[in-house]
């Protein structure tokens, strides 16, 4: 491809990436009518405390099928999640590095320790992108009627997606999104 054509695909990539950060936004719940999702999701910025609730739900998903293999396992759902997996992941993964990794850098005091969990963080959204690829492949695989071929190796593949997604998770809600919530900082303090 020529730079120019490269340059109109990245300015693409960019749109599309910005389209679904908004669809993200305006599917996500008024804070005024989700209390339990906010004792569940604490964080001041609305798209990470979606995107968290969005990737759980996929783990759920993962799980589901997991549990459901070999014999009564859902096409259906194999491809919804096979469509849905990295994209999403893609997207929140982005967002969080451009737009929530730089506010927690640049907070006061342990700078050092602070830019050591953001490489480990953006470390494991690249381990779960190239993770999540695998998964897709044998799930659209599923989906579309090829049989199941090893199911334990399958099941194991999915668990081991979506416990890490789950584990990542869980450190950003209890460790990072808090402190750049700035009702509970005003608490705190
Ligand atoms: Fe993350």
């Amino acid at each position: 491809m020529s730079s120019d054509g490269g340059g109109t695909a990245s300015i693409l990539a960019l749109m599309i990436a910005e389209t679904r950060l908004r669809q993200m936004f305006e599917e996500w719940c008024d804070p005024a009518d989700c209390r339990a999702g906010i004792e569940l999701c604490p964080g001041g910025d609305p798209i990470v405390r979606w995107a968290h609730l969005r990737q759980l739900g996929l783990c759920d998903e993962l799980e589901r099928i997991a549990d459901s293999l070999p014999a009564a396992v859902d096409k259906i759902r194999c491809l919804a999640v096979a469509n849905t997996l990295v994209p999403l992941l893609r997207d929140i993964h982005r967002y969080e590095e451009q737009a929530v990794f730089p506010v927690f850098q640049s907070m006061e005091g342990c700078a050092e320790l602070r830019a050591a969990t953001i490489q480990r963080l953006c470390a494991e959204h690249l381990e779960d992108e190239c993770f999540a690829d695998e998964v897709t492949e044998a799930l659209l695989a599923i989906g579309h009627g090829h049989p199941v071929g090893n199911a334990e190796a399958i099941g194991f593949m999915l668990r081991g997606l979506f416990e890490t997604m789950r584990r990542h998770v869980a450190f950003e809600r209890e460790h990072v999104m808090p402190l750049l919530d700035p009702q509970r900082c005003k608490r705190l303090s």
